[in-house]
């Protein structure tokens, strides 16, 4: 079964198969962790995501990386947080399981996520990282093709919240 890992660094920076971005519908670039991408990427990207078309809130949706040592990204809007009765919880563990289906269908064996959500959208962060590293376990059991997948936090809070997470599962 493939490895979870937790490590705090920039995700543009990672030379993985697939960096999964936490856009917004439009995936039309925006701030936060979406903006960096766009911005490492470079204008192809947009210029792809373009032709997407938008994406639903916890589904996802793959491009090349263009100038991003990753391979590709795959991008997946995250649920904003309304206080958790709008069925948020499900979406963010679809936003996980999507953007790995996606990863193995496309044949990807390294993944790196950032804290979906826990940004702008205010999911609280505990939360959310119990919630993604159940489903990235789950997803991983049934899936021995990827052989790892890290989450990439940008801050020491969020990492030992992963930490945290990890060690319960
Ligand atoms: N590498 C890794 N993680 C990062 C980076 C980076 N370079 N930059 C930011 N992050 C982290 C944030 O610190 C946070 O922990 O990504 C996590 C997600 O935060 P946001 O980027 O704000 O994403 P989210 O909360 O999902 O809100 C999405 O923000 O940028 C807009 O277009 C985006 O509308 C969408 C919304």
């Amino acid at each position: 079964m493939g490895k979870i890992e937790i490590i705090q660094g920039d995700i543009t920076k990672q030379a993985v198969d697939a960096i999964v971005n936490a856009a917004n519908c439009s995936l039309l670039g925006g701030g936060g962790v979406d903006g960096a991408i766009h911005r490492a990427a470079g204008p192809e990207l947009l210029a792809e995501c373009r032709t997407l078309h938008g994406c639903e809130t916890g589904k996802a949706k793959i491009t090349k990386g263009y100038r991003l040592p990753a391979k590709h990204v795959i991008h997946t809007p995250g649920p904003v947080w309304h206080g958790g009765g709008r069925g948020e919880d499900e979406l963010l563990a679809s936003c996980y399981r999507s953007c790995l289906e996606l990863a193995a269908a496309n044949g990807c064996k390294t993944v790196d996520f950032p804290s979906i959500s826990t940004g702008v959208y205010h999911f609280p962060l505990d939360r959310a990282s119990r919630i993604a590293v159940r489903e990235i376990d789950a997803f991983l059991k049934e899936h021995p093709e990827i052989e790892r997948v890290r989450m990439v936090c940008f801050d020491g809070r969020t990492k030992a919240s992963y930490e945290e997470a990890l060690s319960e599962l």
